[in-house]
């Protein structure tokens, strides 16, 4: 294959890879597992309906998500909760679903978006978060 069109392909792989919002390990000093999180439409707009895709495997039956967005600050910005009490998804085997989410208030230069999972005792069992602006 021709050299030029291998770099141009390599760079537009690139540009589409890094265009997208990647999530991260909250905490590093308390690891938790970091499921696949990824938001459609990316980047996150106000005023926009959101879905949320997370998707992965955990080692406790997963009851909850939470979505909390903060500013550079670590002052609350917005939140939201959905729980699957009635129908939790087991521990150990694949999940992969979407969470309906807007953000109806403006955002700062720099925010953070973090996902939280929780177990039946509301205890985080996995960790994503992304910084945006930062
Ligand atoms: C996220 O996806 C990757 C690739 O499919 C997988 O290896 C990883 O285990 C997933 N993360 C979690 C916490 O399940």
């Amino acid at each position: 294959m021709n050299q030029k069109f291998i770099l141009a392909f390599i760079l537009l792989f690139t540009l589409s890879v890094t265009n997208a919002t990647q999530f991260y390990l909250c905490r590093p000093e308390e690891p938790l597992p970091v499921p696949n999180v990824t938001i459609d439409p990316d980047p996150l707009t106000v005023n926009t309906d959101t879905v949320f895709h997370v998707s992965g495997t955990l080692g406790s039956d997963l009851y909850g998500i939470s979505i909390i967005l903060e500013d550079a600050n670590t002052q609350q910005i917005d939140y939201a909760s959905y729980d699957f009490f009635d129908n939790p998804y087991k521990a150990g085997s694949p999940f992969n679903f979407g969470l309906n989410y807007k953000i109806e208030k403006n955002l700062p230069s720099s925010y953070t978006i973090a996902v939280y999972f929780f177990d039946s005792e509301a205890a985080e069992i996995g960790c994503a978060a992304t910084f945006i602006g930062f």
